[in-house]
C-alpha cells in the first residue's frame, strides 16, 4: 500500500510537471511487481473536456504502468458553460454518439482497459459511449472512473453496465474533480483493492 501511494504521489509530480507539455498518449512505462496490474497489459483511456478526469487518468497510468489514450470528439465542445451544458443534454437524450477523431492502434493487445469520463448531467459522456461502442472487450477487465462535481459517481457506473451488459467489469472509482488529480491516498486504496 506504502508503495503504491509512493508511485502515486510521484505521479502527481510528474502529472505537474506534465501540464505545460502533456505526454505523448500512448506510451507508458514497464510495470514492476509493486504495481496493481503488474504483468497485464493495461489501457487508460479517458475523456476530459477540462483537465481533471485527464489528471486522475494520469495518475492510474503511473501507478500501473498503463498506457494513455486521450478519447477526442472530431467537433470539439463548447468552452462557454452554458453551451457545453445544454449541448451535453441535447446528446445525452437523444443517445448521440459522437465522431471520435483517433482510434486505438491494437485494443486486441491490452488485458484491463481503464475508461474514465467526467460525470454530465449524472452519466459519462456521449464521446465516451462512442468510445466504448467501437471495440470488443471480450477478454478484458474493464475499469471505469470518474470525476465530478460533487454529485459522485450518479448513474455513470450503472449507465455504463447497461450500455455493455456482457463485459467484464471491476469496480468504479468516482473521485472529486481537480486539477491536481484524485486524492493519492483514496486512488491508491481503489487500485490495490481492484488488482487484488
Ligand atoms: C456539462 C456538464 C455537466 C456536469 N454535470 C455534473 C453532474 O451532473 N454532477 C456532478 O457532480 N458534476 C457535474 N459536472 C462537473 C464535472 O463532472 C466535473 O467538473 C469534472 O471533474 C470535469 O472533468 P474534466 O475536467 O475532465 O472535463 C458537470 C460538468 C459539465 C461541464
Amino acid at each position: 500500500m506504502k508503495k503504491i501511494t509512493h508511485l502515486i504521489g510521484s505521479g502527481l509530480l510528474l502529472t505537474a510537471a506534465a501540464c505545460s507539455n502533456p505526454p505523448a498518449d500512448i506510451g507508458g512505462s514497464t510495470p514492476t511487481n509493486a504495481q496493481p496490474f503488474a504483468g497485464k497489459k493495461v489501457l487508460v483511456a479517458y475523456y476530459s473536456h477540462s483537465g481533471n478526469t485527464q489528471a486522475v487518468a494520469q495518475q492510474i497510468a503511473r501507478a500501473t504502468g498503463g498506457e494513455l489514450f486521450r478519447i477526442e470528439t472530431v467537433q470539439p465542445y463548447p468552452d462557454v458553460y452554458n453551451r457545453l451544458v445544454e449541448q451535453a443534454q441535447q446528446e445525452i437524450q437523444n443517445g448521440v454518439l459522437p465522431e471520435l477523431k483517433t482510434t486505438v492502434p491494437d485494443m486486441a493487445q491490452y488485458d484491463v482497459v481503464f475508461v474514465g469520463s467526467p460525470n454530465w448531467l449524472g452519466t459519462y459522456v456521449p464521446a465516451v459511449k462512442s468510445f466504448l461502442a467501437q471495440y470488443d472487450f471480450s477478454g478484458k477487465q474493464l475499469v471505469p472512473f470518474f470525476t465530478h462535481g460533487g454529485g459522485g459517481m450518479q448513474n455513470c457506473e450503472s449507465d455504463m453496465h447497461a450500455q455493455l451488459p456482457q463485459a467484464a467489469f471491476l469496480p468504479a472509482g468516482a473521485f472529486p474533480g481537480r486539477s491536481g488529480g484524485a486524492d493519492a491516498d483514496k486512488l491508491a486504496g481503489w487500485l490495490n483493492k481492484l488488482a487484488q
